[in-house]
């Protein structure tokens, strides 16, 4: 599919989405949030994608935020349906049934770190900065900052930068949780890549019963949860994978799984 604010490719099982505003650091417009979903929900029904890669274009930015010159127009009505359509866009990234990385290559600020926080593990180059600086603007973050950067960095530090609408480095937001890890900016995409094979060589159900184990569980008490990953657990035990997967260990030998 061809996209206006989006390069799009697929290579070796992975599907890479590219926001492409360069002249705009990548700043999140309507067209763009819309196209996003566009591209995400291509790649969901792509049987030859297993694995999602995101980043930005350029070696600035991910994404520079929600785009402002769209929110200064907004009244309330209009407010919260910005705030839920983009919504729709972060909870159908965090609960894809496909592993998703954030190769964060620079900017990642509102809305950009909103994207980067609904990813399953997020890669920041050392040059990356992030932030959620809309009370700036006399806002607050829309696209789920308030809600996944407590769950994510705990409800003390998500007080602080939502609060300071601070910029911080790659190396405090390695420090605080925000992302899983810091690699010279030309090793982002490769060690992206890497990540996700490495998740992709494994049960394609497995992956999806983990996610959504993993996702559900934390808006539930630990006993709701432990009942839940027994659920899941059960579910895994039922594949065709699992049987393949466990007898391959036991016989000495690569599994091969089929997503079954
Ligand atoms: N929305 C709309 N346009 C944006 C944008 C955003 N979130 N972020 C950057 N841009 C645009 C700038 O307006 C500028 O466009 P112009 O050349 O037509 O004037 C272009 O991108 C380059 O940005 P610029 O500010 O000149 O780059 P910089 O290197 O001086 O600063 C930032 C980079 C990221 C610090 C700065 O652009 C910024 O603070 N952006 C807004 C971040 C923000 O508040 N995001 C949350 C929104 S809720």
């Amino acid at each position: 599919m061809e996209y206006k604010n989006l390069t799009t490719k697929k290579r070796e099982g992975l599907g890479f989405i590219v926001v492409n505003r360069p002249e705009k650091l990548n700043a999140l417009n309507n067209e763009t949030i819309r196209e996003l979903r566009q591209a995400f929900v291509a790649f969901r029904d792509d049987l030859e994608v297993k694995a999602i890669v995101l980043t930005g274009s350029g070696e600035k930015a991910f994404v520079a935020g929600a785009d402002i010159s769209e929110l200064s127009k907004l009244d309330s009505a209009q407010g919260k349906q910005y705030a839920l359509e983009g919504q729709e866009l972060t909870k159908l990234i965090e609960s894809f049934k496909k592993p998703v990385i954030a190769a964060i290559n620079g900017y990642a600020l509102g809305g950009g770190t909103e994207m980067a926080l609904a990813c399953h593990i997020r890669v920041a180059s050392e040059n990356a900065k992030m932030g959620q600086p809309e009370v700036k603007l006399g806002l607050i973050p829309g696209f789920g900052g308030t809600q996944r950067l407590a769950r994510l960095v705990g409800k003390g530090k998500a007080m602080e930068l939502i609060l300071s609408g601070k910029t911080i480095d790659a190396k405090e937001a390695y420090e605080i949780g925000l992302v899983n890890c810091v690699v010279p900016l030309q090793e982002l995409l490769p060690r992206c890549e890497t990540m996700a094979k490495e998740a992709i060589a494994n049960a394609p159900l497995a992956l999806e019963f983990a996610i959504e184990s993993i996702n559900k569980g934390l808006d539930k008490t630990l006993e709701e949860g432990l009942h839940l990953e027994a659920d899941y657990f059960g579910k895994a035990c039922s594949t065709e994978d699992s049987k393949e997967g466990t007898r391959a260990f036991l016989e000495k030998r690569k599994a091969n799984f089929r997503g079954q």
